[in-house]
Parts: structure tokens; sequence; C-alpha cells
């Protein structure tokens, strides 16, 4: 299912925080159908990278090009609105919050202006069976161990139904078994069409499931 545009690219961004400089002219392209894998030591500047390609930071220079178009100030809402989903390396969730909540939290379907809670029930039960939640949906984040959490967080962006998924060091917190549920759903997002981003520290992850490699070394 590749075609050959880019769904969202970087093209000669620089970044910097207080005068130093972390991203000095840094490209890259998500294609549909890709697992790319963006590697790099701590401090490289892989989560700021993110962080320009979801909205959450603006480039000091260069662009942000979506749909091979050029974004004018791009913001989170902008990101989500074009389909861009993140699972962060920080984990989002609100931990008083249950785990149906937290999934749905901001992207509750709609129907004539009322919560669908047909659609939500169906909506939620199919991202929780992909990535192999079982525990009860109305239990508080809170009694969750970490692993559980990032499944959740994963489960809240798939819910979006992404075009692009971005995954900040997503295995860093799973147990084997959890993190192969996940390799296996990467491999069925990419089958389908979807341009995955995927950082990791373990090049044994980057080799089983990435197609393309971008390394960040001194920005
Ligand atoms: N909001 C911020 N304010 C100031 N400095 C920042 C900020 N965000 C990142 N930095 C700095 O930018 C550099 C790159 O950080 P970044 O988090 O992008 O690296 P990373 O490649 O994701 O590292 P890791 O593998 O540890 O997650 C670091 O020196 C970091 O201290
Ligand atoms: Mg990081």
């Amino acid at each position: 299912m590749t075609e050959e545009r880019p769904l969202l690219e970087a093209r000669q961004v620089f970044r910097g925080f207080f005068g130093n400089p972390v991203l000095k002219g840094v490209d890259i392209a998500l294609l549909p159908g890709r697992v790319h894998a963006l590697l790099g030591e701590n401090g490289a500047g892989k989560s700021t990278l993110i962080n320009l390609l979801s909205g959450a930071l603006q480039p000091d220079g260069g662009s942000i090009l979506v749909d091979g178009k050029p974004v004018e100030r791009f913001s989170p809402a902008a990101a989500r609105g074009a389909g861009i989903a993140v699972v962060q390396q920080e984990l989002s969730l609100t931990a008083s919050l249950s785990i149906a909540e937290n999934i749905g939290l901001g992207a509750f379907p709609r129907r004539f202006g009322l919560i669908d809670y047909r659609a939500l029930h169906r909506g939620l039960s199919d991202v929780c069976d992909m990535v192999g939640l079982t525990e009860p949906l109305d239990m508080p984040v809170a009694d969750l161990a970490l692993g559980r959490r990032q499944m959740v967080e994963i489960a809240k962006a798939l819910f979006r139904r992404p075009r692009v998924l971005i995954l900040d060091e997503p295995t860093s917190s799973l147990s084997a078994h959890e993190a192969g549920i996940l390799a296996r759903l990467i491999e069925t997002l990419r089958d389908r069409g979807t341009a995955l981003l995927y950082i990791s520290h373990r090049l044994n992850e980057v080799q089983a499931l990435c197609s393309h490699v971008t390394v960040l070394k001194d920005g």
C-alpha cells in the first residue's frame, strides 16, 4: 500500500533552547505503509523533533509539511486534525480517570451533538483488543502498573485512527510479552497504510520492525 508522497515531513528544521542549538537542519519524511526509526543517544534531540512534528513546539527555522504542504503555525490541535497521534515518552494519562475516560478524552464520538456511547464502546473494545487490554474499562488508571498504562496510552492514540503514529520509546516500560503485542500491532498498522515513526534504544526491535532509519547526532 506504499505510495510515494510523505504524509508528514520536516525540512531543514532548526530548534534550540536558551541559545543552545539542539536540531541544526534536520530532514525527515514519513510515508504511508512505512515504519521509520529515529535513533540517537540520550539528549540527541529525538523528542524535540517529535514535538516539532506534532505541533507542540515551533521550529526556529525550516518547515513542517503535511501532505506536502508547509503548515503555518502548527499546533497540537492542527496536528490532531491532520491525523497525527503521538505516544509520548512521558506518560500523559490522568491517573484519577478510568481507562475508558483516558482513551476517549477529547475524542468522544458524537451523533447529533450528543456523545454516541454505542460508538464509544465499540471503538474502545476494538482498540483494547488490539493492544491486549483486558482490564475492566472503568478501572482507574492509578491502579495499573506502568506497562499497562503504556498500553492504555497506545490505545488512546489508536482510538483517534491516526494516519501518522509517532511512538517515543514505547517499549521502555513494557514486558517482553507486551512488546511483542506492540510489534504485531505496528506491523498491522503499517500494512493498513499508516505512517509510523518509532523511537527506541533497542536496536533488535528497530532491525525487526523498521525499513528506514534516521540517526540524530549533534543535531
Ligand atoms: N523544554 C526544554 N527546555 C530546555 N531544554 C530542553 C527542552 N527540551 C529538551 N531540551 C534539551 O534539548 C536536548 C535534546 O533533548 P531531547 O529530549 O529532544 O533528547 P532525546 O533525544 O529525546 O533524549 P532521550 O533519549 O533521553 O529521550 C537536551 O539537551 C535537552 O536537555
Ligand atoms: Mg526523548
